[in-house]
């Protein structure tokens, strides 16, 4: 008999961190890792079994496979959008043909067992693009089919899987004279920014704000790599494991979409540094704007239009710009510089 589990892989990422702690309090299913990094100390007590290797590779997938029965997996593992950029076509491989090996894995999961596998994936507003920042400013809150014409490989790729998620959900193998038994069922959430207490990012380009405040909390120096006028949409890490828990929830029926724009708060690089110099007195910021990344968030949207995720399944972020600052990420960062350590 295979063992019921639920599957995270990158699961030693920004998000996995946040929703490993989450799931295990709150769901029964015990939890399975796959990361290409061994996950640190205080995640594994939480991790029924961790695989340490690549989503690349078909035969650690078949093991999973053959030990597993798995239903609900949260695909988080990517290459994000900085970094993408130096290394495209390895991007495009682990982005792309990493979330087709886990698709299919998927479906063979769906056809073994014949039940639905709800598949998390969260994409990003590095989907949007807009030409210029004339554009930008007068397109405002973006909806989700508006302006999907990305500038990184990043973007290029989180859209493409996008559609494949929905093509494996509606219309896999549509010509085969048997229907397979079971099928993937992908929920698909585009994140903004975001912005987490317990770890930094790396490679990403909207870097910048979680840089900032973390150096700052640690009493080092940061020249932001935007202008202060850049805006974009971000969210706090506690909303975004949040809405991927409450969209994996949701009744199937009530989905109208397959990819749901997410937004909280849209603060300009200025505004952040303001709110990061009032929580931490003698913080230095300045800017050395990094033309190449401030062209990246250049094409992003100001904002999103989130009214399906909110309609179609409750999203409702907890955290607006104030809270994120002064109930999560100040409090957390204090406490974690000062005794425990922080994640890097
Ligand atoms: N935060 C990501 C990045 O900057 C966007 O999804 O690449």
């Amino acid at each position: 008999m295979r063992k019921r589990a639920l599957l995270i892989t990158g699961a030693g990422g920004e998000i996995g961190h946040g929703l490993i702690a989450r799931l295990s309090a709150t769901s029964e299913t015990p939890i399975i890792t796959l990361d290409v990094a061994p996950l640190e100390a205080s995640l594994t007590p939480y991790v029924a079994r961790e695989f340490t290797g690549s989503i690349m590779d078909g035969a650690l997938l078949e093991r999973i496979l053959a030990e597993f029965d798995v239903d609900l997996i949260f695909h988080l593992a990517a290459l994000l959008s900085t970094r993408a950029e130096f290394t495209p076509v390895t991007a495009h491989q682990v982005n792309v043909e990493g979330t087709l090996n886990l698709l299919e894995f998927a479906q063979h999961e769906a056809e073994s067992h014949g039940r639905p596998v709800v598949f998390m994936y969260p994409s990003s507003i590095a989907i949007f693009g807009l030409p210029d920042l004339d554009t930008k400013a007068a397109a405002g809150r973006v909806r989700e089919d508006d302006w999907n014409c990305p500038t990184t490989m990043y973007g290029c790729n989180k859209l493409y899987c996008e559609h494949l998620g929905r093509y494996y959900t509606h219309h896999y193998k549509q010509l085969a004279a048997e229907p397979p038994a079971g099928h993937v069922d992908f929920r698909c959430v585009r994140f903004p920014g975001l912005i987490s207490a317990i770890t930094v990012p790396s490679g990403g380009t909207s870097d910048y704000a979680p840089e900032m405040i973390h150096a700052a909390a640690r009493g080092e120096q940061y020249d932001c790599f935007v202008r202060p006028d850049a805006r974009i949409p971000f969210m706090a890490m506690p909303d975004g494991v949040e809405a991927l828990l409450k969209l994996a929830a949701a009744p199937r029926e009530r989905l109208s979409r397959t990819a749901y724009n997410l937004g909280a708060f849209n603060p300009s690089a200025e505004e952040v540094a303001a709110v990061v110099r009032a929580s931490f007195p003698g913080a230095a910021i300045g800017f050395k704007v990094d033309a190449k990344r401030q062209g990246i968030v250049d094409s992003w949207p100001a904002d999103v239009d989130d009214a399906a995720a909110r309609a179609d399944w409750g999203f409702a972020p907890e955290f607006d710009f104030a809270r994120a600052f002064s109930e999560y990420l100040i409090p957390t960062i204090r406490r974690r510089y000062q005794g425990e350590g922080l994640v890097r």
